[in-house]
């Protein structure tokens, strides 16, 4: 198993993890953007076959980039998009390896102080990495976030330790 930064010819196979093991999917153009803007960002997980079982979408939000002056509240901070792990790759401790890639790089590359994200209230596994494994914080419910109706926990994890 391997962990690397993903490269233009994954995205194909990260869309079709993604569309293995989630509802929320997104056009080929947004993994992209992903790839085009943060090319340091975005990773996956490989089986020893060269095959994509994982992987991790993620970005910068820079509001500063669009003011005239420095906001010192207003720090980058880096947000995870997607998370996925195909389910013959589970409990391997591969999500939390690409999670803490990705953090690093944020940290690393773009100063990232925080990152975020959001998940379904109702996800058990994926509650239990981020906040019990990965430390993230819950910082507040968003209602209706999902299409179906369901509601977003809102999470956050401060990268500070990592710089
Ligand atoms: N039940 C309870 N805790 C779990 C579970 C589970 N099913 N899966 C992972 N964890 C927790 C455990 O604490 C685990 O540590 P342990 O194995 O030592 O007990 C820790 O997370 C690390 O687990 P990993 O092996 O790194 O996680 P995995 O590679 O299995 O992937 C993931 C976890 C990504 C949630 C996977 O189950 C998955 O792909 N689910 C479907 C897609 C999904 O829900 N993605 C997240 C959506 S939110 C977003 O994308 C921002």
């Amino acid at each position: 198993m391997n962990i690397r930064c993903a490269r233009p010819e994954d995205l194909l196979n990260m869309q079709h993890c993604n569309l293995l093991c989630l509802p929320e999917n997104y056009q080929m153009k947004y993994y992209f953007y992903h790839a085009l803007s943060w090319p340091q960002l975005s990773y996956v997980a490989e089986d020893d076959g060269g095959k994509v079982v994982g992987y991790v979408l993620a970005k910068i939000y820079s509001a500063s980039l669009f003011l005239r002056e420095e906001d010192p509240d207003d720090a980058p901070h880096g947000h995870i998009t997607s998370l996925a792990v195909r389910r013959t790759h589970r409990r391997l401790g591969l999500a939390q390896k690409l999670m803490d890639q990705a953090s690093r790089a944020m940290v690393e590359c773009f100063g990232a102080r925080y990152v975020s994200l959001h998940v379904r209230v109702s996800n058990r596994a994926a509650l239990h990495l981020y906040e019990k494994t990965l430390k993230f914080k819950r910082e507040d419910v968003e209602s209706k976030y999902y299409a179906d109706g369901e509601d977003a926990f809102a999470m956050k994890r401060d990268l500070s330790g990592l710089a």
